[in-house]
Parts: structure tokens; C-alpha cells; sequence
């Protein structure tokens, strides 16, 4: 396995193995890799014959007083988790790197960034389509790949590469969990083991939501109560939103017609944590 730390011969590299006609496989991540993002190495290297990760924790999207200075790293630990994944590269560019000047261009995807996280995260998807936009110009993969953890965030860079002719194909994986349903995610690691028990109720709400649904409930009112009475006994420090849209547009839904995303984040302790389960009525 490779580790690459400069963007010029990252780019060297993928020109080298594309002429090779190799398919190439990305995976952007900000280290501190767990079994979420493994999930997505190992879907890249059944879709892929050379698989690449970005580990990069991206300063454009975090806003001020958020957590990027503490974000948690741990580089050792990843390179070992990739190499026993049988990844070919690590792109690990320095900030300088990517960011020698501060960004004179913005990439700004529409309507798809103003609910959900867009509302209490003003900025975030600007920094995250910005940095993706660089990955993929920078790495030109023939796929990458995204979880459905962050669902906004994978329904932006789809909408990124459509409006922008990227020519790759994104591909998204499914949530992985903990053992009591938790989702996995490098933010978990902020919680008090008390804090850590109680972040269950996330998608504890979520599969009650999907049960009333299943049972015939129709009204989004009743459900989104329904979920916000189950997090709110569990003492959450705050509930940002806990939100019932239409998996396309991410516009509110006003009634149980079609699929629909339920969607929620709920702060605990230090953590902001989100979840969500797209349900067929
Ligand atoms: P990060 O939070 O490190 O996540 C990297 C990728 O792993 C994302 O596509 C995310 O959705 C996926 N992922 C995280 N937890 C997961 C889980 N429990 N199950 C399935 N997939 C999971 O998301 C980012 O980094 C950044 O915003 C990035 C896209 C790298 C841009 O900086």
C-alpha cells in the first residue's frame, strides 16, 4: 500500500493507472476509520482494481466553533485498518496541500443544502461539495464512494456530479451499526459511556417511526411525535431536527405517500449525531 501526500502525484498516479485501464475506486474519508468506512473500502474493492482512500480532514467544512481542531485522528491505527483491507493507496495531503491559497471559488448545490444538517450547519455542504469537487478532479476515479449515514451529504455530491459532468459513477453503501443499532461514526468516540447508551434511542426512534409506518400511520404529525417523545426521554443536551422528506428532493413531506426519509439529529454530551432509515410505506 501506498502513501501519497502530495496532490501532484496523487494525479500522476491515476493518470498512470487509468492508461493502464485499470477501474478506479475512491472512498474520501476523514480517518479515524471504523467499521462504517471499511464497509465502503470493501464495496470499493469489489467494484474496483485499484482502491484508493482519502483521509483528509477537510478545514472548509466545519464552521466556526465546531469541532475540527479536535477532531479525532489516529493515521497509525488507519494505515493498519487499510492494509489489512487490501487498499492500494492512502492520499493523505496536507492542508497546504490542498488549500495553498484560500478558495476563490465556492460550489454551492441548491435547495438540497437548505434543510436537515444545512440549517444548523450554514456552510458544511459548501465545504464538503468544495473538497469532494477537488478529490475527484484530483483523483478522477471511474467510482466513488459514500455512505447513507450521511444521506444529505451523499444526495448534494450526487447532484454535484450530475450538474457538473463529473464522469464518475457514486456509488452509496448502507448504514453500519453498532450492536444496539447506534450508527458508527468517528464522533461517537465523544460520548461518556452513559452518553453512549442513551444515542441508541436515534434509531430506536427511527425503527418505531418505520413500524407505525408499516402499521398503517399516515400522519407525519403523530410520527415525528412519536419520535421526538422517545429521544427526548433519553436527556438530549439538544434535538436539531428530527425530520420526515421526500428522499429526492429532501423537502418536507406533508403526508405518508411514498418513500420517505426520516432523518434526525440530537446532540448528546459533546456529540452531534445523526441517523436516518428510508421507509416504504
Ligand atoms: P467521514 O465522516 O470520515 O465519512 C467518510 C465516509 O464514510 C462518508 O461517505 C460517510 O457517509 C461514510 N460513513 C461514516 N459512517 C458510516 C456508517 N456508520 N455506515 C456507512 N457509512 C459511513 O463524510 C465525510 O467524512 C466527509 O464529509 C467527506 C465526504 C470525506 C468530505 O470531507
Amino acid at each position: 500500500m501506498e502513501i501519497v501526500r502530495t496532490v501532484h502525484e496523487m494525479q500522476t498516479y491515476s493518470d498512470e493507472v487509468r492508461a493502464q485501464g485499470s477501474i478506479t475506486g475512491l472512498v474520501p474519508t476523514m480517518g479515524y476509520l471504523h467499521e462504517g468506512h471499511l464497509s465502503l473500502v470493501r464495496r470499493a474493492r469489489e467494484d474496483a482494481d485499484i482502491v484508493i482512500v482519502s483521509i483528509f480532514v477537510n478545514p472548509t467544512q466545519f464552521g466556526p466553533g465546531e469541532d475540527l481542531s479536535t477532531y479525532p485522528r489516529d493515521f497509525e491505527s488507519d494505515v493498519h485498518l487499510l492494509e489489512k483491507e487490501n487498499a492500494d493507496v492512502i492520499f493523505n495531503p496536507a492542508v497546504s496541500g490542498m488549500y495553498p491559497e484560500p478558495s476563490l471559488t465556492n460550489v454551492y448545490v441548491h435547495k438540497l443544502t437548505q434543510g436537515l444538517c444545512g440549517a444548523d450547519r450554514p456552510g458544511h455542504f459548501e465545504g464538503v461539495a468544495l473538497v469532494v469537487a477537488k478529490l475527484l478532479n484530483i483523483v478522477k476515479p471511474h467510482k466513488a464512494f459514500f455512505g447513507a449515514k450521511d444521506f444529505q451529504q451523499q444526495a448534494v455530491i450526487r447532484r454535484m456530479v450530475t450538474d457538473l459532468n463529473f464522469d464518475v459513477e457514486i456509488v452509496t453503501c448502507p448504514v453500519v451499526r453498532e450492536r444496539d443499532g447506534l450508527a458508527m461514526s468517528s464522533r461517537n468516540m465523544y460520548l461518556t459511556s452513559d452518553e453512549r447508551e442513551r444515542a441508541a434511542v436515534l434509531n430506536q426512534s427511527l425503527e418505531e417511526a418505520e413500524r407505525l409506518i408499516k402499521e398503517g400511520e399516515r400522519s407525519v404529525d403523530a410520527i415525528l411525535n412519536r419520535m421526538r417523545t422517545m429521544i427526548q426521554s433519553k436527556n438530549p443536551v439538544k434535538i436539531d431536527y428530527v425530520s420526515a422528506v421526500d428522499p429526492d428532493t429532501l423537502e418536507p413531506v406533508t403526508g405518508i405517500r411514498g418513500p420517505v426519509l426520516l432523518a434526525v439529529a440530537v446532540r448528546f454530551g459533546k456529540a452531534r449525531l445523526v441517523d436516518n432509515r428510508l421507509v416504504e410505506p
